[in-house]
């Protein structure tokens, strides 16, 4: 057992963090009562309020570790009204190695400072991954040197509204007064990549391909499909999988995407939502695989959309949207993320009277009650689509508090009622 200089971080998370959320694995305030030994998982911590010498001690593996520490001894001083209890001890460790949220900066573009805001909040709630949707057909965020009219094009679009983006009528130039989009430069990448570090939050990039590729194509019609001259949202934005070009396209973005995104990040190809008369089952299973296998080549784990994985695509880990018709990857002992869309699409409305305009609801009660599957489960993700999502206030109110029943789901806290866990999102949010 060390006792650790907690006071910077604890400090920072006294603005922060109050409830104690998500709930620890093991908490006790008998002083009688052992310690349990410290569990061997990344992340996993002790912690114990000395109350004789009037410290905290800590025992941790990692930096993970020590930050889930400061969080957690902060959530119990402000639980106990600003001062340590006088007898705590807590042995805590994540049971899924992957907490993540999403976040969709293809459909409204969200500036880097609304990033970090959003790194932050996921830090005080101990979740651990930001899986970035960088591109899809509305726009491309993502700055990549061979294929400058990706940005100076395809990242910029007249404002039509929501779910208004046929390329065509939405086509405009940076400089426009009525535009609208944005990107990121490889540099503020890394340097979000570097912020979101120093939180415990990996960013995940996905570049989401074959389908959903119609910013690519408004780009570069090339690596699209000739005989579909007609492209839209509902048509066809699909690369054209028969077309090598778009095969070396594909292999070029992830080779620069590798160069910003460091060693250890996985990297999400999409492969969702590919209607077959774009491209049959099979070129789209062959394509796939060439690209799962290009990074694993390159040392990278692959990331795809269960679609890609129902079809025959192999060696990577596959993030689980559909709530059904997915059986057979639970079967398969191959590696999952769950983000279903049952419980963890934080588009949907959070509860019946809110205004939004996506008709689903998925209220807090809904995530907080989610019950993990058997199977071979890396971690827990919600997923927040931003087609009608266009302000940063709407952003942060669509993902908190659910994120925070994601966490307590994810972390794999035992179960305990729904109105605990309400009073401690009460003292971590007021
Ligand atoms: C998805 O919702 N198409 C992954």
């Amino acid at each position: 057992m060390r006792t650790l200089p907690l006071l910077p971080a604890l400090c920072m998370c006294l603005a922060v963090a109050q409830g104690i959320i998500p709930a620890p694995q093991h908490i006790s305030y008998n002083p009688a009562e052992p310690l349990p030994p410290l569990p061997q998982v990344e992340g996993a911590y002790t912690l114990r309020y000395d109350a004789r010498k009037g410290e905290w001690e800590v025992d941790a593996r990692d930096d993970a570790g020590r930050r889930h520490a400061a969080i957690t001894a902060a959530a119990l001083v402000r639980e106990n009204g600003g001062t340590p209890p006088p007898h705590v001890a807590v042995c805590d460790y994540p049971r899924y190695a992957w907490r993540g949220l999403h976040l969709d900066v293809s459909r409204h573009f969200f500036p880097p400072e609304v990033v970090r805001e959003y790194i932050d909040r996921m830090a005080e709630l101990k979740l651990n991954r930001l899986h970035l949707h960088l591109t899809d057909g509305p726009g491309w965020r993502i700055e990549i040197k061979k294929y400058p009219r990706l940005t100076s094009f395809a990242a910029w679009r007249k404002d039509l509204g929501v779910e208004d983006w046929d390329w065509p009528s939405i086509q405009i130039g940076p400089n426009h007064p009525k535009v609208e989009g944005g990107f990121y430069t490889q540099d503020e990448m890394r340097a979000l990549v570097q912020y979101a570090r120093g939180r415990g939050i990996m960013i995940v990039p996905e570049i989401d391909m074959p389908g959903h590729s119609y910013a690519a194509i408004a780009a570069y019609p090339e690596i699209g499909r000739a005989d579909f001259p007609q492209m839209g949202l509902r048509g066809g934005d699909v690369l054209d999988t028969a077309n090598p070009r778009s095969l070396e396209f594909a292999k070029d973005v992830l080779t620069e995407l590798m160069q910003v995104f460091p060693e250890g990040t996985p990297i999400h190809l999409g492969g969702d939502e590919v209607p077959p008369q774009f491209a049959t089952p099979r070129q789209q299973r062959d394509w796939m695989q060439q690209l799962v296998d290009f990074c694993r080549e390159h040392g990278r784990e692959a990331i795809v959309w269960d679609e890609a994985a129902t079809n025959g695509v192999q060696r990577q880990t596959t993030m689980v949207w559909h709530a059904s018709g997915t059986e057979s990857l639970f079967q398969s002992g191959a590696p999952l993320i769950l983000c279903p869309c049952s419980h963890f699409y934080f588009d949907y409305r959070p509860a019946e009277d809110d205004p939004g305009t996506v008709p689903a609801v998925i209220t807090l009660e809904k995530v907080f009650g989610y019950t993990v599957p058997q199977g071979n489960i890396r971690g827990l993700q919600a997923n927040l689509w931003t087609e009608h999502i266009t302000t940063r206030e709407r952003l942060f109110h669509m993902a908190f508090p659910r994120a925070a029943a994601l966490s307590e789901r994810a972390w794999g806290s035992p179960r305990r009622p729904f109105a605990d866990f309400l009073r401690d999102l009460r003292l971590l949010y007021n």
